[in-house]
């Protein structure tokens, strides 16, 4: 116990030395970082000339601006049929799809004959009856290729099942429909949902509504840009690593990944649903924060929305301890853009008026290593990714994919022999080290944030980057992929558009089972913000 380090002795000049030397290399580190960025960019707006810069058309149609809500109660009023809405959006992604590229297969006759099925339906039943059971009656949605679907493609992006259908609907999309809701088609997604664009061999690149030389995001990237587009209102998506706040961020739209656990995962990514422990969640995703909390509840259960949620519970706002954050303190991510910083302050300023208690900024050590614990617990997951690539017939090997890739042979995109890479190469972490890393940072966030926090906190450090340009950024995910290893309830809002027009946003992040914080908190920032803005002038 004599020996307390440090406090006594000062520093020998070998230390103080050391000490110097590695923050001058960490400076340095971070400036060569910077102005590589910076020239990926200048290269990037060179390589896709702004000429070359398409936005989807503007809307003929008002309805197509509606939220889901808002066209169920339409429906339900006899204000509008739902036939009449579900050839609207039909139309709408026969428009905007040949430039996007998001629906990969659908269900438009089908979707119809519904609709007139619907339309009989409410001319006999009270207007009070069909809103209990049946919220979302008449509404067209989408989902993501991965989420099966009866009769629907069910690629995963690869090759070897390009005519492969589901035989059954996954839970959520049981639940949806079992809701009123009625499946316009599927969107598109990258291999096995593994990478931070939606690209794969079978169905092309989907591209950006706001920007097509730029990503959409993934994994539920083609369904974040059909909502945007106003191709569909209403989405599910699946999140194991941002794969639905970091579409939404990248198309300007709502996602919420709920906490852990309350979605069911039958037929998610070709899942059983009794797999225990997993980093997955699905989640609802809209343009407006009003569909968010009525599709989560479908998705849940009624029960659950109840019990464990107490969705119905008003939140004060003026009560709330808003808390935030500006970086996750992981050098190899990119610096923080001072657009994305705009959007953050923005909220802060907001909840610094607002709530009576003051907005703190805080610090949170351990977020540093989120590239390694988010690697270590997607190895325990389920899905094996070279297992799944080879469509469950045996493994695709690294080392036999890797030259296959560059004599241009491979059946893979250069993201899944990428994802591959990093299976075959990185080390494994240590299981204790892990465990208490995630255990302690769990237990600093949920004390921060208690009964009644929540935190702000970047979606990015940078607005939709180019196609490809994620290749050289590979570290920037950890924005959201941080809160899968925390298993915490996260709402992605959108905060408006940057100087070039691209969407901008933040997560609102939650204490477990505290989602309804985050979408009262985002419901706010709607309001004082304005949310979705449409690709298109209106
Ligand atoms: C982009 O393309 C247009 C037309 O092809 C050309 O006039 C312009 O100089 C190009 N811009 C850049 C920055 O290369
Ligand atoms: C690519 O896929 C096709 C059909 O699934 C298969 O016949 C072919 O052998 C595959 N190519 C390689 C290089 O594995």
């Amino acid at each position: 116990m004599a020996e307390t380090k440090g406090s006594k002795e000062p520093p020998s000049t070998k230390q103080v030395v050391c000490r110097a030397l590695s923050r001058v290399l960490l400076q340095a580190f971070i400036w060569i970082h910077q102005g590589f960025d910076y020239i990926v960019d200048i290269f990037c707006n060179w390589w896709y000339n702004e000429s070359k810069r398409q936005i989807v058309p503007p809307v003929k149609d008002p309805l197509l601006l509606e939220s889901a809500v808002s066209l169920a109660e339409k429906i339900r009023k006899k204000e509008v049929r739902s036939e009449e809405v579900v050839k609207c959006f039909i139309a709408r992604i026969r428009e905007v799809n040949p430039i996007i590229n998001a629906v990969t297969d659908e269900c438009f006759d089908e979707a119809i004959e519904e609709a007139q099925a619907v339309d009989a339906i409410v001319a006999s039943r009270s207007e009070e009856e069909l809103k209990r059971e049946k919220p979302f009656l008449g509404v067209p949605f989408t989902t993501k290729d991965s989420t099966a679907c009866k009769g629907v493609l069910h690629t995963l992006g690869i090759q070897a099942r390009k005519d492969v259908r589901a035989d059954e609907d996954s839970e959520v999309v049981a639940r949806l429909k079992a809701a009123g809701g009625i499946l316009l088609g599927v969107t598109n997604i990258p291999e096995i949902n593994m990478w931070c664009e939606s690209r794969n061999m079978l169905h092309g690149q989907t591209n950006n509504p706001y920007d097509t030389r730029r990503t959409v995001g993934g994994s539920s990237g083609g369904e974040a840009c059909v909502i945007a587009a106003c191709g569909s209102p209403l989405g599910i998506g699946s999140d194991i690593g941002g794969s639905i706040r970091l579409p939404c961020f990248t198309c300007g739209i709502f996602g919420h990944k709920p906490t852990t656990g309350l979605t069911p995962t039958r037929g998610l990514t070709l899942r059983t649903g009794e797999e225990g422990r997993t980093m997955v969640s699905a989640g609802p995703m809209s343009r407006y924060v009003q569909d968010l909390a009525p599709l989560l509840r479908v998705l849940i259960g009624e029960d659950k929305a109840v019990k464990e949620l107490q969705l119905d519970d008003e939140v004060p706002l003026a009560n709330l301890q808003v808390v935030y954050s500006d970086a996750l303190g992981d050098i190899r991510a990119s610096a923080m853009r001072p657009d994305m910083m705009e959007p953050l302050m923005r909220a802060v300023n907001h909840f610094q008026e607002i709530s009576k208690l003051p907005v703190r900024k805080i610090h949170i050590k351990n977020m540093k290593y989120t590239f390694r614990l988010w690697h270590y617990w997607i190895l325990k997951e389920p899905c094996d990714f070279s297992y799944e690539l080879s469509n469950r017939k045996g493994r695709v090997d690294f080392w036999r994919e890797l030259p296959l890739k560059l004599f241009g042979m491979s059946n893979f995109t250069l993201a899944a022999i990428v994802r591959l890479a990093m299976e075959a190469i990185l080390p494994v972490e240590v299981p204790a080290w892990a465990e208490e890393k995630t255990n302690s940072m769990v237990k600093e966030i949920t004390e921060i944030l208690g009964e009644n926090g929540v935190l702000l906190f970047p979606s990015s450090p940078m607005p939709a980057m180019h196609h490809y340009a994620s290749f050289v950024r590979p570290y920037n995910f950890a924005y959201f992929a941080i809160f899968n290893v925390l298993n915490l309830p996260v709402t992605q809002v959108p905060m408006g558009l940057n100087a070039e027009g691209i969407p901008v946003g933040i997560q609102v992040v939650g204490a477990p089972n505290k989602d309804r914080l985050c979408l009262a908190v985002a419901k706010e920032l709607q309001k004082a913000f304005g949310g979705y803005v449409p690709p298109f002038p209106v």
